[in-house]
């Protein structure tokens, strides 16, 4: 990669790099520079808060993050606050999975360095109102990281009108391969970071004593790259633009609505998060009598339902909630009004099996 000179490596050099250029297209980058390639969502938080996060970051600092945000947008910022004494704040979510702005707006201070949030809530399906958001983060001169994990694959996303400064998303979520991932940067803040690993491929120069770094976005991708999982990445999008990505979006908000309705008259079912479905994504958590979680998607999984079951890697917001584990279903565009039926007939099997 990169460094072959025969055919076969020039051929999977552009493959590769005609995959990155893809991607800066769906997300509206202004420049195929600002896409690295990771491992996943997680590892793009990592590379943010190992380098940017320890380089710009110092006692009394404060990071600002949500009470929804996944495990992956949280736990690099609780160590980047361990390693730099900067201050950890949460800005709060309802009960009803809306985000309090004049709460969010009292916490920006000029002490907020980092605000970073999750653009679709993995629990409760949330749509923070992002536009505003960020605008009112960088009033007070904060970097805004958008977790785009649920939202890139659902809905059409442009950093530029956001007015982002970093995305994270995952290939895996979007119909492409594990073990790709993406992290979308302004290039000014690109080329200002420390890199994350190195090693071979992010180098320009090497002597035995010091090294200097390639541009980005190659940087930060030290070592062989994932080439088959980006390029597959690549065909992925090629196909949620054929659909495109507006009918992705209308699609999911037509089958939310059924859904929202559907499994509101199931007795003794209880949605945790909005009902609105103009603010809210896919993916619908709730619980059931008093049905474990655990046992439930067994018996669903029984019917060929298959939903995710737990704290979703969002325990802190369990615990916000007063619940230990809720289940979820999450839609996409393979899914039909039909499947909801399909779940509610489960639902129905299930609370017969408890006898509740
Ligand atoms: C909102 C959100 N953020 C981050 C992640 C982490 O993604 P990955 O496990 O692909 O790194 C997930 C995964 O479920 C997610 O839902």
């Amino acid at each position: 990669m990169h460094r072959g000179i025969y055919d076969l490596s020039e051929k999977a050099s552009q493959a590769y790099e005609q995959a990155r250029k893809k991607v800066g297209r769906f997300i509206n980058a202004n420049s195929w520079r600002e896409i690295v390639f990771t491992r996943n969502a997680t590892e793009s938080l990592n590379l943010l808060s190992w380098t940017w996060g320890l380089d710009n970051l110092k006692q009394g600092d404060v990071i600002l993050i949500s009470e929804m945000e996944h495990h992956a947008n949280l736990i690099p910022w609780q160590q980047v606050a361990k390693r730099t004494g900067a201050i950890l704040k949460y800005f709060p979510i309802t009960p009803r999975g809306e985000i309090c702005l004049s709460a969010y707006k009292q916490l920006l201070t000029p002490k907020v360095k980092l605000v970073a949030f999750t653009l679709m809530s993995n629990v409760l399906g949330t749509i923070p109102p992002a536009k505003e958001m960020i605008e009112q983060a960088h009033a007070v001169g904060a970097i805004v990281v958008g977790d785009g994990a649920q939202s890139v694959p659902h809905l059409p996303t442009d950093v530029q009108d956001l007015g982002l400064d970093f995305l994270v998303f995952s290939g895996h979520k979007m119909l492409g391969p594990t073990g790709i991932g993406v992290l979308w940067g302004k290039k000014s803040l690109l080329e200002n970071m420390s890199p994350f690993m190195t090693g071979g491929e992010m180098i320009k120069r090497v002597s035995y004593q010091v090294s200097d770094w390639h541009e980005v976005p190659w940087k930060f991708e030290a070592g062989t790259p994932a080439i088959a999982q980006s390029i597959g990445l690549g065909y992925a999008v090629d196909y949620l633009n054929k659909i495109g990505m507006e009918n992705v979006r209308q699609h999911e908000k037509e089958l939310v609505t059924y859904a929202l309705v559907t499994l509101g008259q199931v007795e003794g079912l209880r949605i945790i998060g909005s009902i609105d479905p103009d603010i809210r994504g896919g993916a619908v958590t709730f619980t059931f009598e008093d049905i474990h979680p655990h046992d439930l998607a067994t018996l669903l999984n029984y019917e060929n339902v298959a939903v995710r079951a737990g704290h979703h890697c969002a325990q802190p917001l369990h615990n916000k909630l007063g619940l230990t584990a809720t289940t979820r279903a999450s839609f996409y565009i393979y899914n039909q009004p039909s499947d909801v039926d399909h779940l509610v007939e489960a639902l129905e099997k299930a609370r017969k099996v408890f006898d509740t």
